[in-house]
């Protein structure tokens, strides 16, 4: 949600601002922009609403100078809309010195506007962003020291926000404050960078620091000074980013989409690894701030989390419930913690998140901590705040996830959740230890049955393709499968624009099948026929109930399943495998189906409209 990025440095500034905002486009998109100072001491700055390729053209019709030290940003529109005016830069102070770029949400920014106004300020943008500019500038108008004047007014603000700010007349510093919106350090030699994730930087230096919540960074080429907002000098931790910066790159692939599907073999293996023994059974590592006294005395779970994220922890539910036998509740972050939940000590909060800056998810587990509860983070990037705020962290390594679309963090995150779900069962041991290792010994097979439906996509791509004009899609799963539908219905709204939804199988005929009519396309979730007590006889027969009314069915089905293909027009077989752990494979080709008919479309399918991968706003 906006994403930012600064430098410091020897380096063409234009060059390492635009690649970092090419890498954190994914942030927003609504518009960008750049502000440096060139070398004889001037501040220029050029915005332009839209996508990055716009600044890239106003820049080439108006060139900037060399510099070497600059901020950029690229926006996701909260206060204002997408225009050139109320794209950042922002620029403060009468002669306009100072610029700004900002993350977040300023909640006061109406009374300090009212301020400002009063005494004669005049305001260029509709941003909330803007306020903080003419603080800052002002503040330095007063005292002539920079870093004072930033710190005197981030206390002010509140909200959420991290805020970059560079002036003409301190040419050699930027500055940075964090509260509630991610920022990251780039440590380099003889240069430093700011992003607000690794992302902006990693094609230059490997060394990171992950900055934390009220915290201020004064950064030059030569040195990095981090300061909590009253004043204390803070030593920060180093960590080393374990991606490379191909890892956040298309290749040669259409989409980054396209490349992050294929990459899930190497995500759930990543997952996986030095976590499941070969004999099934499952150690996990950065789970200290959880005792195994802790675990036994669990009476619940609540796993909190947003959009495919809360898919992910759908899924898990199933697992963790039937292995480890503690109850498990799903919640949308943002609907949990303002509804007076019943949270005890003995409550685990499992927080899902690809980002670990889901501002609705930080609340949530805030606030359950605030109850005394232990907090588990499901989290794909290395010193997120999630992570660093919760207990215990099982880092999903699916590598950098640019498309907006969440594809290869869901399949590693519905891992994570299986590894999380054998590992709570084993401490509790409510159910045989041996039942528990056949289970992770399928597991451990998952990475190659992945590859499999990937080497298989070509049927979902072409049925994808073939449906481009369709006005609505349906889908339809029962008990592990009923969350892979609801995932393949918000595949194809966030893709496609087109209606879709994903049913309970079960619940079709209490009021849902009201929507069947001829040609209707359903997607059916078919469950394994092999279980004993197997949902796949129900199934068949909820196909043949809309069949019945007209709907054209394609099922995803297990190898082997024969009988199927006698209900459906089109049958898409992944591999056999445990009945719970399907799910990581039949929701791959739901994710090709979604990229190709979008493709078909003409959409962007990395960008869809409205969208932004990281929603660090409430
Ligand atoms: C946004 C994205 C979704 C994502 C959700 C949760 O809404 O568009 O793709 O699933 O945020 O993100 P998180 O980073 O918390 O997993």
């Amino acid at each position: 949600m906006c994403g930012i990025v600064g430098y410091v440095g020897p380096k063409s500034t234009l060059d390492v601002l635009i690649g970092g905002l090419r890498r954190l486009e994914y942030r927003g998109y609504d518009s960008a922009g750049v502000s440096v100072i060139s070398p004889d001491g001037h501040l220029e700055t050029r915005k332009k609403a839209g996508k990055l390729v716009n600044l890239v053209a106003e820049i080439e019709e108006h060139p900037l100078p060399t510099a070497h030290i600059g901020i950029g940003h690229t926006r996701w529109a909260t206060h204002g809309a997408p225009t050139d005016g109320n794209a950042h830069p922002h620029l403060g102070g009468q002669r306009q010195k100072l610029s700004l770029i900002h993350n977040g949400i300023i909640e006061n920014f109406a009374e300090l506007k009212a301020e400002l106004v009063a005494e004669g300020t005049t305001f260029s943008s509709e941003t909330d962003s803007e306020v903080a500019a003419h603080l800052i500038a002002r503040e330095f108008e007063k005292s002539g020291d920079l870093a004072k004047a930033f710190a005197s007014v981030v206390v002010r603000l509140h909200g959420a926000f991290t805020i970059l700010v560079i002036h003409e007349d301190q040419p050699d510093m930027v500055l940075a404050a964090r509260r509630n919106a991610p920022l990251v350090i780039g440590l380099g030699d003889g240069e430093n960078f700011l992003g607000s994730d690794v992302a902006a930087f990693v094609e230059h230096t490997k060394r990171a620091i992950s900055v934390g919540q009220d915290e201020i960074v004064i950064l030059r080429a030569g040195s990095v000074e981090v300061r909590s907002f009253d004043g204390k000098t803070v030593q920060p931790e180093e960590f080393t980013v374990d991606w490379d910066a191909s890892a956040a790159s298309k290749g040669g692939w259409s989409s980054f989409m396209a490349k992050e599907i294929a990459d899930q073999p190497q995500a759930v293996a990543d997952t996986l690894m030095g976590r499941l023994n070969s004999d099934g059974s499952v150690r996990l590592t950065e789970t200290d701030g959880l005792s195994h006294e802790d675990i036994k005395n669990l009476e619940r779970i609540i796993i909190v989390a947003c959009g495919t994220a809360s898919y992910a922890g759908d899924i898990a539910k199933y697992g963790i419930e039937k292995w480890s036998r503690i109850p498990v509740q799903v919640e949308l972050s943002h609907e949990f913690r303002y509804r007076d939940p019943i949270i005890t000590k003995n409550t685990l909060i499992v927080a899902i998140s690809q980002s670990g800056e889901t501002m609705d998810t930080l609340m949530a587990i805030r606030y359950a901590k605030e109850l005394g509860a232990k907090v588990l983070a499901i989290c794909n990037t290395q010193g997120a705040t999630l992570a660093r705020e919760s207990d215990a962290v099982i880092y999903t390594h699916a590598g950098p996830e640019v498309a907006v679309a969440s594809t290869k963090a869901l399949t590693a995150q519905i891992t994570a959740g299986y590894l999380l779900g054998l590992w709570l069962a084993s401490i509790r041991g409510a159910v045989p230890a041996a039942e528990l290792k056949r289970v992770g010994i399928d597991l451990l097979k998952m990475p190659g049955r992945v590859s499999q439906v990937i080497a298989g996509l070509e049927q979902a791509q072409r049925l994808g393709t073939s449906m481009a004009d369709a006005k609505s899609v349906l889908f339809l799963g029962r008990n592990v499968g009923f969350p892979v539908a609801m995932e393949g219905a918000l595949k194809l709204k966030e893709l496609a624009y087109i209606h879709a939804e994903g049913f309970a199988a079960g619940e079709l005929k209490h009021g849902p099948i009201a929507l069947i009519e001829e040609g209707q396309p359903v997607i059916v979730i078919v469950p394994s026929p092999r279980d004993e007590d197997s949902l796949h006889p129900k199934v068949i027969s909820n196909i043949q109930e809309i069949r019945a009314r007209g709907a054209k069915i394609i099922a995803i089905a297990e190898e082997g399943d024969e009988q199927v293909s006698n209900y459906a027009e089109n049958v898409i077989f992944v591999p056999r495998c445990e009945t719970l752990l399907a799910p990581i494979l039949t929701v791959i080709p739901l994710q090709a189906f979604a990229l190709a008919l979008s493709t078909a479309k003409g959409l962007d399918v990395d960008q869809p409209r409205n969208l932004a991968k990281s929603v660090t706003v409430e």
